[in-house]
This record gives structure tokens, C-alpha cells and sequence, in this order.
């Protein structure tokens, strides 16, 4: 994924503010596993239009993107032909509760931005790590709670808030927009399913706050936006101000 720089586009400056702290995450797993295996064959659940899936395969992975949607699979197929690497990238139509057919085993999966609209997520976790080689890694991004709950009240959705405040410990808050997690309960869930959690990191804590017209017009103000969630990205008192929760677990 691109860093920022003078002339990326509009929506590309955001888009790197608001992934920088997960690419540094899956790229510290792939590049961890040494050049003794250059190719992992990663899945990418949820994977929409493929905006990680399509920089992976330009790293040479194998990438296999299973979503439910039709048009962000027509997308996906797009942008991987665009970018040369439709032969590294398969999109296939399916949902995470199909895992285990859909899929062989995996070294790396990613699930970002969609535990939060499966019915039962300590079920979507087992799926995951069912398919799963041992030692394999599992990228997890996921909304959470206590920035929610801020969010919604400071737009005047009141009872929307008071609907998300009380997670029952087991799958999260659920709200009008899916589940909504804590630190917490996001370890507690991979646990349960056999996976172990790393450090769960802060995402998005400023990136949804700040005017994309200052992005827009100070020159060097996406990059130090960047930087600044890298900073506080470990930082636990964070946490609870992040509009996302990171996390690498391991099987
Ligand atoms: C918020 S988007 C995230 C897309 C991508 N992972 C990203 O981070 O940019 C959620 C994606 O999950 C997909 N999705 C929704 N329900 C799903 C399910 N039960 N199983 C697999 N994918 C699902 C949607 O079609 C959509 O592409």
C-alpha cells in the first residue's frame, strides 16, 4: 500500500491515514516469515474490492477473497487486472459461515470490517481458525465499542449510544450497524476460538476527527497524520478512542 505523498489523490490520503497502523501489521507477519517463504497464500474474508488483496498480490502473495457481494467481487476482478496481478488474485462469492469449504488451508487470513455483521462472531472465529495452518496468523480488524458509543452521541443518536453501551461480554455490543467490541471481549473471543491474541492495537483514533479539507490543503499533514497513529497505535489509553481495534492472532 502506498505511503502518501504530494501527489496521491484525495481519497488516497485518507484511505492511508485510516489503514497505515493494519498494513504495518500484516506486513510485520509476512515479512517475519522470512524469504524462505516469499509466497503465502493468504484468504481474505470480506474482502470487498480488494484494497489490501490487490497490494498483497504485488508483493507476490497468492491472495483467494471470498465476499458475499457480486459487485465488490466485479470490482475486485477490476482493480486486480488494472494492477497486473489478476493471476495472484481469485475472488469467489461466499460467506465467512462457508469457510471451511471454500477454503484449503491459509498461512495468513484477513477479516477486517466484517465481524461486526455476522450473526454469531465466536462461530466466525472458529470458522477462521479452522482453516488455519498451525502457527498461521490471523489479521482481525474490528469497530470498536466506547468510540461508537461517542460517536453516536455526539451526532444526536442518543438512544442509538444507550443501545451500544452495554456489550453482554460474549459477541459484543450490537447496535443498529453490528456488533461493536472492547479490548476485552476481542481477546476473550479469540481465545475461545484457539487463536492467540498479539498486541491489540489503536486505529483511526484521530483519522475520523480531523477535517479531510486539512489533508486536503497543508502540505505534509497526511504523512504526520500517519505518523501520529503509528504513535499512539500501542498505546493502551488509546484504545478506548479508536474508531477500530487491530489485532494479529496466532493459531
Ligand atoms: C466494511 S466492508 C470491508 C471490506 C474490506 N475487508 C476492507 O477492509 O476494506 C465489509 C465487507 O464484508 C462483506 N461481508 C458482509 N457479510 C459477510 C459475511 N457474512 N461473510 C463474508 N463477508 C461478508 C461485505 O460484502 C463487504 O465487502
Amino acid at each position: 500500500m502506498a505511503q502518501p505523498s504530494a501527489s496521491s489523490s484525495a481519497s488516497e490520503r485518507r484511505q492511508s491515514v485510516r489503514t497505515g497502523v493494519v498494513w504495518d501489521g500484516v506486513r510485520r507477519v509476512l515479512d517475519g516469515a522470512g524469504p524462505e517463504a516469499p509466497q503465502a497464500r493468504i484468504v481474505d474474508i470480506g474482502g470487498g474490492t480488494g484494497g489490501f488483496a490487490v497490494s498483497l498480490a504485488e508483493l507476490g502473495h497468492a491472495v483467494q477473497v471470498i465476499d458475499p457481494s457480486p459487485d465488490a467481487l466485479a470490482a475486485l476482478d477490476r482493480r486486480a487486472r488494472e494492477r497486473g496481478v489478476a493471476d495472484r488474485v481469485s475472488g469467489q462469492q461466499g460467506d465467512l459461515a462457508d469457510l471451511s469449504v471454500l477454503v484449503d488451508q491459509a498461512d495468513l487470513v484477513l477479516c477486517h470490517g466484517v465481524l461486526e455483521m455476522v450473526d454469531d462472531p465466536a462461530a466466525s472465529l472458529a470458522a477462521i481458525a479452522g482453516v488455519l495452518r498451525p502457527g498461521g496468523h490471523l489479521s482481525l480488524l474490528v469497530a470498536q465499542r466506547h468510540a461508537a458509543v461517542v460517536a453516536r452521541a455526539m451526532a444526536g443518536h442518543f438512544q442509538a449510544a444507550r443501545e451500544l453501551l452495554d456489550g453482554d461480554g460474549a459477541s459484543g455490543a450490537t447496535g443498529r450497524g453490528g456488533h461493536r467490541f472492547t479490548h476485552d471481549e476481542l481477546c476473550a473471543l479469540l481465545g475461545a476460538a484457539g487463536l492467540r491474541p498479539g498486541t491489540v492495537e489503536a486505529v483511526r483514533v484521530f483519522a475520523d476527527l480531523v477535517p479531510g479539507s486539512l489533508l486536503d490543503l497543508e502540505p505534509g499533514a497526511t504523512a504526520a497524520l500517519v505518523e501520529l497513529e503509528r504513535a499512539v497505535a500501542t498505546r493502551p489509553e488509546y484504545l478506548p478512542l479508536a474508531a477500530q481495534l487491530h489485532v494479529i492472532a496466532t493459531r
